[in-house]
């Protein structure tokens, strides 16, 4: 079965208290859940994770790299300037596997300094503005490319 690591970055675990004017009201739990479901109808096998970490985001895809996972990121700040995160991304679709930027809201049209993502150049692709759907779209994405 296609394996997905779904794989978050700093401040997500926040989900539901922090700004749900822009990330909405539901929270990891719900984003856990709701993963598992749409995993299940593509038949993908989905494993959702966060962490604040810097270094525990790039060993994930290290991780990913050594097991032959697909992987839906959402790196949330470090998008913006992780040159670390962008270059251990760019392992993962130069070893073959799909590796789909995510972002909960659309950083194009919030301030100047989410316009640039790091990450974008090197994954397969970006879904982004779509709320939690955009988590759904990537799981859909990989399992029509996997
Ligand atoms: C985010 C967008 C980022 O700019 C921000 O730093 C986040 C979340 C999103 O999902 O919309 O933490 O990645």
């Amino acid at each position: 079965m296609t394996r997905v690591l779904v794989l978050n970055g700093p401040n997500l675990g926040r989900l539901g208290v922090r700004e749900p004017d822009v990330y909405g009201a539901l929270s990891l739990a719900d984003l856990r859940d709701s993963v598992a479901r749409w995993s299940g109808e593509l038949g993908v096998d989905a494993e959702v994770r966060q962490t604040d970490d810097e270094a525990e985001l790039v060993h994930w895809l290290y991780e990913a790299v050594d097991s032959g996972a697909h992987v839906v990121l959402n790196p949330a700040a470090f998008t913006h300037y992780s040159y670390s995160l962008r270059d251990a991304a760019a392992m993962v679709t130069k070893a073959g596997l799909v590796l789909v930027e995510v972002h909960i809201s659309n950083p194009m049209a919030r301030e100047e300094f989410r316009h640039t993502s790091v990450i974008g150049p090197v994954a397969t692709g970006t879904v982004a503005g779509f709320g939690f759907d955009s988590y759904r779209l990537a799981l859909r994405a990989v399992a029509a490319k996997a």
